[in-house]
């Protein structure tokens, strides 16, 4: 069953750039993207390399390592060589805390 996990306060994400959050074990990256706040899996889908140290521009986040380009919204691969969507997780913001629903 899905459940919402407190995850980090909402402040603590930036705008207009990504963090690195572990979150029961997952590593997951969160986005400021435009007043909201977005989150998938932190790990590329095309190799290792983490989210996190990419660059974010707009809703789209840059893979440091070979500079495949995701949509944070939804996962989905905009730019090689990236083909495989990255997860994406519901996020929602309450109390000044960030909850992301996790299986
Ligand atoms: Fe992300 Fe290759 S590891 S584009």
């Amino acid at each position: 069953m899905s459940q919402w996990i407190d995850a980090v306060a909402a402040d603590e994400v930036p705008q207009d750039d990504v963090i690195g959050v572990q979150v029961q074990g997952l590593d997951i990256a969160l986005y400021g993207v435009n007043g909201e706040i977005y989150a998938t899996d932190n790990l590329c889908t095309h190799g290792h390399a983490r989210l996190c140290d990419g660059f974010l521009e707009g809703h789209e986040i840059e893979c440091p390592l070979h500079q495949g380009k995701i949509d944070v919204r939804n996962g989905q691969p905009t730019c090689q060589p990236i083909t495989e969507p990255v997860r994406t997780y519901p996020v929602m913001i309450e109390g000044g805390r960030v909850f992301l629903q996790i299986d």
